[in-house]
């Protein structure tokens, strides 16, 4: 069902047809998300849509389904962030600003709504071999560490909401850079600045 996840209405639709028609919602998948290249000189109305897709979509998807699944004391809600929602995105401002509002939006949930029965994963691969990162493998950022093919993030998807795991990581050195940023937050704005000398201008994001 062809649904702009941007759109409160067309989420809020979405969630009632697909209940009407196969029942209460387990688990839902809120995965749509954009890349915007740029720093503070994005524009507004490209600040807006970014806002609007890769947090507020979260937002209406769990507006949406969480009183039934209060109501019945189970429910499972997992949103796609990426790693740059925990570390940064080379590039691009709005990525890295609204990725990180999407994992803090899926803790927020997580704490307040854990010991009601609510399940929550937040999934923070960094490249996949998808649209989004098209072209960038050889000399963009994405490419850096890898690019992972879609079918093995799949399985980590599914291993990781089998085991009912909050954070979802593909790519192992994640947690490693995470730990680093945690650790020694100068240092790893020196690395970052590193990385950002030489993959500045290549986002590895469509602009
Ligand atoms: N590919 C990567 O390297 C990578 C890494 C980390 C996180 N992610 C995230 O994974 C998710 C999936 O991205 P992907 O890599 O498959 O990219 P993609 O561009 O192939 O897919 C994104 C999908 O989101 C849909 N979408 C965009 N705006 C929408 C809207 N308003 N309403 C409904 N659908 C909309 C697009 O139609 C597209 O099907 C995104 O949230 C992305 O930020 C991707």
């Amino acid at each position: 069902m062809g649904t702009d996840v941007a759109d409160e209405s067309q989420v809020q639709e979405l969630v009632a047809s697909a209940e009407r028609e196969y029942g209460a919602i387990d688990l839902f998948c809120s995965n749509a998300g954009i890349g915007v290249g740029g720093g503070v000189e994005v524009l507004d109305a490209e600040w807006t849509r970014i806002w609007e897709i890769n947090l507020m979509a979260h937002v209406y998807a769990a507006r949406a389904v969480l009183p039934g699944m209060l109501e019945r004391g189970e429910g499972y809600l997992l949103n796609t962030a990426s790693a740059a929602g925990l570390l940064t995105q080379i590039g691009s401002a709005p990525y890295a600003v609204t990725k990180h509002a999407a994992v803090a939006l899926a803790e927020w949930l997580s704490i307040t709504h854990g010991d009601q029965g609510i399940k929550v994963s937040v999934l923070c691969p960094q490249a996949v071999r998808t649209a989004m990162t098209a072209g960038s493998e050889n000399g963009g950022v994405a490419g850096v560490d890898g690019m992972m093919e879609p079918e093995e993030l799949a399985e980590c998807v599914v291993q990781g909401l089998a085991e009912e795991r909050f954070l979802i990581l593909p790519h192992a050195t994640v947690e490693q850079y995470m730990q680093r940023k945690a650790g020694d937050y100068e240092r790893w704005l020196k690395g970052m600045r590193r990385l950002n000398a030489n993959f500045g201008s290549s986002t590895g994001l469509p602009r």
